[in-house]
């Protein structure tokens, strides 16, 4: 037994496929419709954190990616009343231990900045490493959803639905497995990182516009979104990549739509953004069949979800359309050589100039968060790497 109750989890990162744009309430985190998404393997992207407590500790203190960071986030330090609360309630841990100070440490393994649904990871992780050490016993997607909303969803492996629910307290505002990880082996991820220097509005606020002013956003929420939620979980559970697919496209679409009728505009994905589109949609129609589906974020990276056997034959495309200087430019799961570039000669779209794309990361779904015994904090729950 650890004599600090030092905890440490890895989770995962979770992109959409159905969006989750919108919340019926700021506090809570509600969101004003389902969505769906893949977890992807915590063995190529993944957060971790350690948290530990002890009677001497002055000071509650949080570290994130090696800094010394203020622990004044009000998110973190409701997920934190929260779960001490619930502690309390169930009487899980001693009454003192609730007093005691806690030291958190968190770090990513791929850049922040990077624009790759880092806070889902965090708080999914940061959630479950508190409520293993507090020892409370409850629906750990809540708990991850009052965090950052996207981040119930990194609880699960596998493909996950979050339901919106209509509750005020926000009870039945979960995520739920669909299908674990071994459902679809072949499904895969090939996340294109565009080089940008720009600093786009964030989700929270982009989404707080949007209910604000877009007319467009409720039809979505009322119309669009429940039986394409329902379509979805269909051609997920049955494997139906071509229907997946073009409904993965056509949401990603909608939700940038409304982030243009948004008032002022959001304005998220970019040129490179766009001609990666052109050429999914270029490649499908060289196929005579949906091979590839697009979907963007708060940001202009892409991430493309494809079926293992057309990896080969995507890389190909996507090196010969963005050049890059980089010996390293597939990461992850790496680069699959293919032999066959016949095909790129009759290929609508021109070669872009060289590092438009700064790097691709070739991953798959992934089981979920996991518990490590490798601590980001010493014995004496100070981090091991840290810069002050
Ligand atoms: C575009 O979960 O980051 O990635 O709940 O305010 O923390 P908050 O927002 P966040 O929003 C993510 C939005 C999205 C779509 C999605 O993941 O469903």
């Amino acid at each position: 037994m650890d004599p600090l109750n030092r905890v440490t989890v890895v989770a995962p990162v979770n992109i959409a496929v159905i969006k989750y744009w919108g919340k019926r309430d700021e506090k809570l985190i509600l969101p004003i419709n389902d969505s769906v998404s893949i977890t992807l393997d915590t063995s190529i992207m993944r957060a971790k954190t350690t948290v530990c407590s002890q009677p001497d500790f002055s000071e509650n203190q949080l570290w994130l990616n090696g800094i010394k960071t203020s622990f004044t986030n009000p998110r973190l330090l409701n997920c934190l009343e929260k779960i001490k609360h619930l502690a309390a309630d169930q009487q899980s841990v001693d009454p003192a231990v609730l007093s005691w100070k806690i030291h958190i440490c968190s770090e990513n393994n791929f850049p922040t900045a990077a624009g790759l649904a880092s806070s889902a990871a965090g708080y999914a992780c940061l959630v479950i490493a508190l409520a293993k050490h507090y020892k409370i016993k409850t629906d750990l997607s809540i708990l991850a959803r009052i965090g950052s909303g996207s981040a119930c969803r990194s609880v699960f492996g596998g493909f996950v639905r979050w339901h919106a629910g209509v509750e005020s307290d926000g009870s039945d505002s979960r995520a739920t497995q669909i299908a674990d990880s071994s459902h679809w082996p072949e499904m895969r991820a090939l996340i294109l990182v565009v080089s940008d220097n720009k600093k786009h509005t964030s989700s929270t606020i982009g989404m707080m516009n949007a209910v604000k002013t877009s007319d467009l956003i409720k039809y979505r929420a009322e119309y669009c979104v429940p039986k394409r939620t329902d379509k979805m979980c269909e051609a997920i559970l049955k494997k139906d990549f071509v229907k997946f697919a073009e409904l993965t496209m056509k949401d990603s679409n909608q939700l940038h739509a409304i982030c243009l009728d948004t008032y002022p505009p959001c304005v998220y994905m970019t040129d490179v953004s766009h001609k990666v589109v052109e050429m999914v949609h270029a490649y499908n129609d060289m196929c005579g069949e949906i091979k590839v589906a697009y979907t963007f974020d708060a940001g202009p990276n892409a991430c493309l979800y494809l079926l293992n056997a057309d990896v080969p034959r995507v890389l190909t495309l996507i090196k010969h359309l963005f050049p890059s200087s980089s010996s390293d430019f597939v990461t992850g799961l790496g680069d699959v050589e293919e032999t066959e570039t016949e095909f790129l000669k009759s290929f609508p779209i021109q070669p872009q100039t060289e590092d438009v794309i700064k790097y691709v990361i070739h991953t798959k779904v992934g089981k979920g968060p996991e518990i490590e015994t490798s601590h980001l904090l010493n014995e004496k729950g100070y981090p091991l790497n840290v810069s002050e």
